[in-house]
């Protein structure tokens, strides 16, 4: 939550970060600002709203700075508004300061502040860390460098903080801990972000700071140090990355463009990895552990949202064909409920960002229990990657659009790799199926584009048919119950209309109340084991006037019959089926967001990384 940028060199600082804060932009969307140094003067410009109302704000200003610092908003403490965006300046004028994370003390520090005479511009935890600083640094008439060191020390919470002072034309003091931070090697220039999309245009040399560690920011310098003030060494990596993956490229949004990416980026995530052919699976991550997942007392899968969906189907999935117990978690509770763990058990992390704070504190406390830590995680390099004690990227490329399409599909794809490898290892499956499942897997990313081409138009239609509904019911049974749920959370994201996902049995034990004319039910009812059962779902659904929008298989005509709207997809075995199901759900919600008008790449209140609890 909140992007964060900078920049230190020799060219115009304020292009630079605008262009940075519009490709974080999808981190928070509530107010955006900048804080330049101009030489002898440090200046704010912020604005309630999106990086445009900013830029607006701003038109006509002849802003000569070469060092600066910049922030897109996701509101915790205070409500989005010009006072409560960042930079905020320090008491004295001489600092200011950008934060993305929560200071947890802040209104201990603020209490006593305040008794010290400090006065606060905003209701912002930031703020008061930032004037914590400079108290420090007044008293101990020490150098910013060292008042951010000390005060760190006395900070509860999760912070990436970026600051400038009005003495040091040249310098950006940066520091993290629990949210990321990534600093970009350029030519006599560095760019900071929290991810590298902002710097992918000038460099593909970053250095991905760690937690407790500061960095010393000047154009031709890069200064490391841990809190205890010890030098260190900076680690260079090389960004895998191209801009065009983090540009439009010609759709009018960046979920379209995505859900059409899908193909390519399911077929990414089993390319080196998926031999149909010759019946192999090559993954290192799990030949590393290999010994503790086949002989795993439980495998614990933690994750949020969405990814917490795909970990839902790699329980179905791995209890099927491994015969290990698995269960799934939400991060959020499970680092907080005190769970029994041992070191025989197996954490899998699912995130597509690998920064939310939940999954990550969820991970790090079951690793102190002795648990194996697997990160099954998009972007790489990401704080869960790096806590990993061994794990597998899912290749999806860069997600912008705030509601997750691409990186959900890429983790079924590899979550059922991982599953048909270990259940070889393990000889729980028997050759036949396990050459069937591995046969059906390759045809998927074939079965998606044909999907997106076949389907895409009846979808728009039906979209434009149901776009007015105040509620949705989304059912499934088995392989596609995790799928009806993440149908239904695509459709609260970008829709904002209230929509339930539950196992389609289920539905009788109370949601059935709900169903009249009105209510569009959506049954994800592709041809599986239940397949007689959901068909009576419907019936049940009819008999009460719902209007029913089904999920097929091709060639389905009993379900087809039954329902008012059909989308079709390819018949394949049915534990892979649901990889394919959600396709046209991806495709509904879209196009309903559409419909009503509404923004569907930034919905209101959403953040992409949730690096905040
Ligand atoms: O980056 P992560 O996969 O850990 O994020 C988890 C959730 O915040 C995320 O899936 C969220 O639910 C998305 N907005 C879903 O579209």
């Amino acid at each position: 939550m909140c992007g964060i940028v900078g920049y230190v060199g020799s060219n115009l600082a304020y292009p630079i970060l605008i262009d940075g804060l519009k490709k974080l932009e999808y981190r928070g969307y509530d107010s955006a600002g900048v804080a330049l140094h101009t030489g002898n003067a440090l200046e704010v410009y912020k604005k309630e709203g999106k990086v445009a109302a900013l830029e607006d704000f701003v038109y006509g200003k002849n802003i000569q700075a070469t060092v600066g610092i910049g922030h897109t908003r996701w509101a915790t403490h205070g409500v989005p508004s010009d006072r409560n965006a960042h930079p905020h300046y320090s008491n004295s004028g001489n600092i200011a300061m950008i934060h993305n994370g929560i200071i947890e003390n802040y209104a201990q520090l603020k209490s006593e502040l305040q008794q010290k005479g400090y006065t606060f511009a905003s209701d912002t935890d930031s703020e008061v860390l930032l004037n914590f600083i400079e108290d420090i640094k007044i008293n101990n008439d020490c150098s910013l460098e060292e008042a951010v060191r000390v005060a760190l020390k006395r900070v509860v919470g999760a912070y990436v903080i970026l600051l400038i002072d009005k003495d040091l034309p040249d310098t950006i003091i940066a520091a993290r801990k629990g949210s990321p931070l990534v600093i970009g090697i350029g030519n006599n220039a560095h760019y900071l972000g929290s991810d590298a999309s902002p710097m992918l245009a000038y460099t593909k040399e970053v250095v991905y700071i760690n937690d407790y560690e500061l960095a010393i920011v000047r154009p031709d310098e890069l200064i490391l140090k841990n809190l205890g003030n010890e030098r260190i060494t900076p680690f260079v990596q090389k960004l895998d990355i191209e801009l065009a993956a983090i540009e439009k490229g010609g759709y009018d949004h960046f979920m379209l463009k995505e859900i059409f990416e899908q193909p390519q980026t399911i077929f990414d995530s089993l390319r080196g990895r998926l031999d149909a052919e010759h019946q192999h699976i090559t993954l290192s991550g799990v030949d590393k552990i290999k010994e503790k997942l086949i002989h795993a007392n439980r495998v614990i899968i933690v994750a949020c949202g969405t990814s917490w969906h795909a970990g839902l189907l790699a329980e179905y999935v791995i209890e099927e064909l491994c015969r290990i117990n698995v269960e799934v978690e939400y991060a959020s509770e499970f680092r907080y409920r005190n769970p029994i763990i041992t070191d025989k058990d197996v954490i899998i992390a699912v995130s597509q960002s690998g920064e939310t704070a939940d999954t990550l504190v969820a991970i790090e406390n079951a690793k102190k229990q002795g648990a194996t830590i697997f990160g099954l995680v998009n972007v790489v390099g990401s704080s869960i990657a790096r806590m990993s004690d061994a794990g597998a990227y899912t290749h999806a490329g860069p997600e912008i659009g705030v509601a997750s399409t691409k990186a959900f599909t890429a983790q079924l794809a590899l979550l059922y790799l991982i599953a048909l490898k270990v259940a070889y290892e393990k000889q729980t499956i028997d050759q036949t199926l396990f050459n069937k499942l591995l046969g059906d897997l390759a045809k998927v990313p074939q079965y998606v584009q044909d999907i997106l081409e076949e389907q895409d138009a009846a979808i728009q239609e039906i979209a434009r048919k149901y776009a007015d509904a105040n509620d949705f019911l989304y059912l499934g049974r088995g392989f596609n119950f995790p799928i009806a749920l993440e149908g239904a959370l695509k459709l609260k994201e970008v829709s904002y209309i209230h929509a339930e996902g539950y196992p389609a049995a289920e539905m009788k034990h109370g949601p059935i109340a709900l169903v009249d004319e009105n209510l569009p039910v959506v049954f994800v009812a592709t041809k599986d084991s239940y397949h007689e059962k959901i068909v009576s779902n419907i019936q049940e659904i009819k008999a009460r006037k719902g209007q029913v929008i089904a999920v097929v298989s091709q060639g389905d005509n009993v379900v087809a019959g039954l329902a008012d709207d059909v989308m079709v997809v390819p018949q394949i075995h049915e534990i892979i089926a649901p990889i394919l199901s959600v396709v046209p759900l991806q495709l509904l919600s879209y196009y309903i967001g559409i419909n009503r008008g509404l923004d569907v790449d930034k919905p209101r209140n959403l953040a992409k990384s949730v690096t905040v609890e």
